[in-house]
């Protein structure tokens, strides 16, 4: 290793199988398990690159242009855990591990707006760091010691993360269900209905709901397990209307279990709202589903549908809100590998 800088670009993870719940804080263990598709990152992606030097006298982080305390204790322990890995791997001398690092991070849309911005932060983070300390093991578990679902973003195409039945964590991982050429015609649609920070962060209403929420225990042991074997099967036989009633109930019941929360609250707003009648008047009138949406912690929709269906959906969503055509975003495409460096 030398003073080089190594620069990753990673990928937005939109879940049809939403996490919402951890079983420990700490290592970021989850309820249960949860089902992703990987975009493209001509899109939307984040991009970090990471330098280590025996000058630097402080670890120090810049985010979108800003500098920011190193004292976050997630940022901390990715740094902590990848250290360990490259300490037990032998794969940079040990004088390296003792330099201080610099990273710049950067993403390409609203960060903290239920955008998944954190996902591909720090699988971004994560990757650019084991890229510098040669770490060559699966990386998804120290992801997800930054943001749960940033461990599904190492993978390209629809991907599980397992919440794993061991205290350590060591298996709750990400692994994928099929890679991006499996479902070529597959498109997501993102709909950036506000790009203001969101009041409540996913670490606190996760514990509000884990800890006052009784439709989330009912989900957590009835729900999610067979939605997860349902939906990894319609993604195998590639059946969309499974896909997509599976995608729309689990979002449903996502945001069904915030409000179920003391005191609740609520990400979804009006046009979140008609976005949803939208979609549900479209596919009655098609006779068949061929849209889904899907929201995670704000109002910004996800609609996932197939490529032949995308033109007819632009227009009708361009003329039902003219003014704001401008902010919808295509994010198309499967990429073949979660992570690319640049
Ligand atoms: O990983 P976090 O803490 O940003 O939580 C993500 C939660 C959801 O986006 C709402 C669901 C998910 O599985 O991505």
């Amino acid at each position: 290793m030398n003073c080089d800088v190594k620069t990753v670009i990673a990928p937005v993870n939109i879940a049809v199988i939403k996490y919402w719940g951890k079983r420990d804080e700490e290592l970021i263990l989850p309820l249960n398990d949860s089902v992703s598709a990987t975009l493209d990152t001509s899109v939307m992606c984040a991009k970090t690159s990471v330098c280590a030097n025996p000058h630097f006298a402080e670890d120090e982080i810049w985010l979108n242009g800003k500098k920011e305390s190193f004292s976050n204790q997630r940022l901390q322990n990715c740094l902590k855990e990848i250290k360990q890995r490259a300490y037990n791997e032998k794969s940079i001398d040990d004088i390296f591990l003792t330099w201080k690092v610099h990273i710049c991070s950067e993403n390409n849309f609203p960060t903290a707006a239920g955008l998944a911005s954190s996902a591909a932060g720090y699988a971004c983070l994560v990757t650019a760091l084991a890229k510098l300390y040669k770490v060559k093991s699966d990386i998804s578990s120290i992801a997800r010691l930054g943001s749960g679902s940033a461990c599904r973003s190492v993978y390209g195409g629809f991907v599980r993360w397992h919440a794993g039945v061991n205290p350590d964590g060591s298996d709750s991982i990400a692994t994928q269900i099929a890679d991006s050429s499996h479902w070529p015609q597959m498109r997501a649609l993102i709909l950036v209905v506000g790009d203001t920070k969101k009041k409540i962060s996913s670490t606190i209403g996760m514990k509000r709901s884990a800890d006052t929420s009784e439709l989330l225990k009912y989900r957590v042991q009835y729900c999610v397990p067979k939605r997860t074997d349902d939906i990894s099967k319609a993604i195998k036989e590639k059946n969309f209307g499974k896909f997509a009633e599976i995608t729309m109930k689990d979002s449903n019941q996502f945001h069904a279990v915030c409000m179920d929360s003391y005191p609740p609250y609520v990400y979804l707003t009006n046009i979140s709202h008609t976005i949803i009648d939208l979609v549900h008047k479209y596919n009655e009138i098609s006779g068949e589903t061929r849209i889904a949406y899907t929201f995670d912690a704000g109002p910004n929709a996800c609609l996932y549908l197939l490529e032949n269906e995308v033109p007819k959906v632009m227009s009708l969503i361009q003329h039902i809100f003219p003014s704001s055509s401008d902010k919808f975003v295509t994010g198309l495409n499967f990429k073949e590998e979660g992570l690319n460096e640049e």
